[in-house]
């Protein structure tokens, strides 16, 4: 399936500007990442074997450990370069898009869509996805959709130390008021949600239960700082280790939420 509605600067950036398939294993920050959606995912999930759809997968990052954990993944991307990345992970891979999946209605018990909604700047497009994902997920389905978080870049350029500099600060404040990035610099054209537009819109799609995790929770800019400006590795640091500890204690508070990088939230369709 070709994927022609998907923007092009999206597939040129994924293609040509960052190799994904590192993002969750180099910096400090990226594998802060990937071990609290890890938890967070099989916290959720139903026991293997299971059906697990990921839809905007990339590379597979977690299609990888999804397969080694038991489950039948079938990973959904519409970069080339990604699908080409994925066939190494176990997962079956097809080019596509989340709004028009060719999957059968009620084919998968679990929809991954780590990455479509915040691609997705308008609010049509994210709706067709999520109702995309209600239609293939079985009745009584896990959803777990993620989100960047609406200040993500306030902590993120501060920690890049650059937020005080023209034109930096100019665009995170547009960023912070229109919520979307235009994919002119840096990052590509990306919709940022703040914790409870995450949670109404996987509800308004008709998921019950919806609930919104904070991924990297509360300090995960403070690795990032420390990471970039001294250039070491902090991945094996006891800073790590109190980020992660900070993301696990900040669960119970939804006004924390607003200082997370990702969002993960997760819902069930109707049984
Ligand atoms: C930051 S990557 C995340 C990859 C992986 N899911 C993860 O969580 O590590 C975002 C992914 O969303 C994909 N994507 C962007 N727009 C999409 C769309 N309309 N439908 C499906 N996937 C899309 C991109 O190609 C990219 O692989």
């Amino acid at each position: 399936m070709t994927s022609p509605e998907v923007a092009p600067e999206i597939v040129r950036f994924y293609t040509e500007t960052i190799d994904e398939a590192s993002r969750l294993t180099t910096a400090a920050d990226g594998v802060l990442e990937m071990v609290r959606t890890q938890e967070l995912l099989r916290r959720h999930l139903p026991a293997p074997p299971a059906r697990i759809l990921d839809v905007g997968g990339g590379p597979g990052a977690h299609a990888r450990w999804l397969v080694r954990d038991g489950y039948d993944v079938h990973l959904v991307d519409p970069v080339r370069r990604h699908i080409e990345q994925a066939r190494a992970t176990g997962a079956t891979v097809e080019l596509g898009d989340a709004r028009r999946l060719t999957a059968d209605d009620d084919s998968f018990d679990v929809i991954l869509l780590l990455g479509p909604l915040y691609h997705l700047p308008e609010r049509g497009d994210r709706e067709k996805a999520l109702a995309e994902a209600r239609r293939v997920l079985k009745p009584g389905g896990l959803l777990a959709a993620a989100g960047i978080n609406r200040y993500a870049s306030l902590f993120e350029h501060t920690a890049f130390a650059h937020l005080h500099r023209e034109p930096m600060q100019r665009s995170i404040s547009g960023i912070l008021a229109s919520q979307v990035h235009d994919g002119r610099r840096a990052f590509t054209t990306a919709y940022f949600h703040s914790g409870e537009q995450l949670r109404q819109e996987v509800s308004a799609a008709g998921f019950t239960d919806a609930e919104v995790f904070g991924v990297e929770g509360p300090a995960w800019s403070l690795l990032a700082a420390a990471e970039r400006n001294t250039g070491r590795s902090f991945r094996d640091t006891d800073l790590f280790q109190s980020a992660l500890t900070a993301a696990r204690l900040a669960e119970p508070y939804p006004e924390l939420l607003a200082a997370s990088s990702h969002l993960l939230a997760v819902g069930r369709r109707p049984a």
